[in-house]
């Protein structure tokens, strides 16, 4: 049996879980730090650092007593130390590098992003047949490896769980971004991406938006042109009076069917630039299955349009359980555990980087 502790700062979630051979998940504390941005309508760095430092303590003492583990029965401390904010990570790699010197146990650093490819291993992973079915994922190799959150929008082709290559990425904003930025547009509030979703089910996708398309053969994704589009098509044309940009009307004054056809059209686009990279990604690479992670895979279009391809080509798909989609540090733990089965250790000189396998 190993335990393995892992602690995830990168943005704006301070979380610690502790995880059994790799995917069974025996705590998993998240603080999440939304209630201090929200007045700022996104993550602020500094804000969150300083957080990160009041939560750090609290989280992994919690996630120790939740899951009934003492600190001497741990094998090993994993830590996402890439990609993210500065600040944010250098939080928790402080925290894990510390423990792991005054245990004397392994540390071991983490890419968050191959991390989220991770989580369809935790405890009730779903597969093709049935999206309620709890199953063990048995993920085999090559993959291709979707990651739609918050901060990255990435296409991998990985050979096994930590070996990998980046296909293609965003070009601007993070596919979750743009749900954010959408939702402040349509007047719905922050964090977007839940409340688009809710409200795209009561809408009907009535209105053109586009799929932006970038130059190059590689399959990378565009968002600001159609979270442009949405906001001219919500609030019109802008003109320059003053000096200043100046739209004929806002969100207030749309009606509630308005706000959720506009949020289904955004929510048909948005997933529709996701699908045209996977189908694009699937033609270039022969693959044995498709495991996506991040936030956005929470969104039950992308979700269902990701099934339905993996099921096109008669290939399996690895989706996370829910709570599994947005940051947590049972990701962190379980790759942890792959990476320490396979040898790997980290000397406690390692540092943080904002760059990571796909960035
Ligand atoms: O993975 P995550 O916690 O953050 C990063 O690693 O960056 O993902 C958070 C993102 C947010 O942008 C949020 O709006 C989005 O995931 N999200 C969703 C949904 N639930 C969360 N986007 C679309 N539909 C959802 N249901
Ligand atoms: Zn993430």
């Amino acid at each position: 049996m190993t335990l393995i502790l892992g602690i995830e700062s990168s943005c704006d979630e301070t979380a610690a879980s502790i995880v059994r051979n790799g995917n069974e998940v025996l705590s998993n504390i998240v603080a999440s730090q939304d209630d201090l941005h929200v007045a700022f309508g996104g993550v602020v760095p500094e804000i969150a650092s300083r957080a990160h430092l009041e939560r750090i303590l609290p989280v992994i003492t919690q996630t120790l007593e939740k899951a009934d583990v003492p600190l001497d029965a741990l094998d090993a401390i994993a830590v996402g130390n890439r990609p993210g904010l500065i600040g944010s990570l250098l939080v928790g790699v402080a925290s894990a590098k510390t423990l792991a010197w005054m245990l004397d146990k392994p540390l071991i650093s983490v890419d968050h992003v191959l991390a989220h490819l991770w989580a369809p291993n935790l405890n009730d992973a779903h597969d093709v047949n049935d999206l309620n079915d709890v199953h063990d994922a048995t993920i085999s190799y090559p993959a291709l490896g979707l990651v739609v959150s918050g901060g990255h929008t990435s296409l991998l082709l990985l050979q096994d769980a930590n070996t990998a290559i980046c296909l293609g990425k965003t070009i601007d904003d993070a596919a979750g971004e743009a749900f954010d930025k959408a939702s402040s547009i349509l007047g719905l509030g922050w964090p977007g991406g839940a409340r688009i979703d809710t409200a795209a089910s009561k809408g009907n996708p009535i209105h053109q938006l586009p799929r932006p398309k970038t130059k190059g053969t590689r399959p990378d994704f565009s968002f600001s042109g159609l979270k442009t589009a949405l906001l001219y098509g919500v609030r019109g044309n802008p003109t320059r009076k003053d000096g200043q940009t100046v739209f004929p009307r806002d969100a207030s004054s749309l009606s509630e069917q308005d706000v959720f056809d506009w949020a289904s059209s955004f929510q048909e686009a948005a997933v529709d630039s996701i699908m045209n990279g996977v189908r694009h990604a699937l033609g270039d690479n022969q693959v044995r299955c498709i495991i996506a992670g991040g936030g956005v895979l929470a969104n039950t279009l992308l979700r269902k349009q990701l099934v339905a391809t993996a099921e096109g080509c008669n290939i399996p798909i690895h989706l996370p359980d829910f709570n599994y989609c947005v940051d947590n540090a049972a990701m962190i733990a379980g790759l942890g555990y792959h990476l320490y089965e396979s040898g790997h250790r980290d000397q406690l000189d390692i540092t943080a980087s904002p760059k990571g396998i796909a960035s």
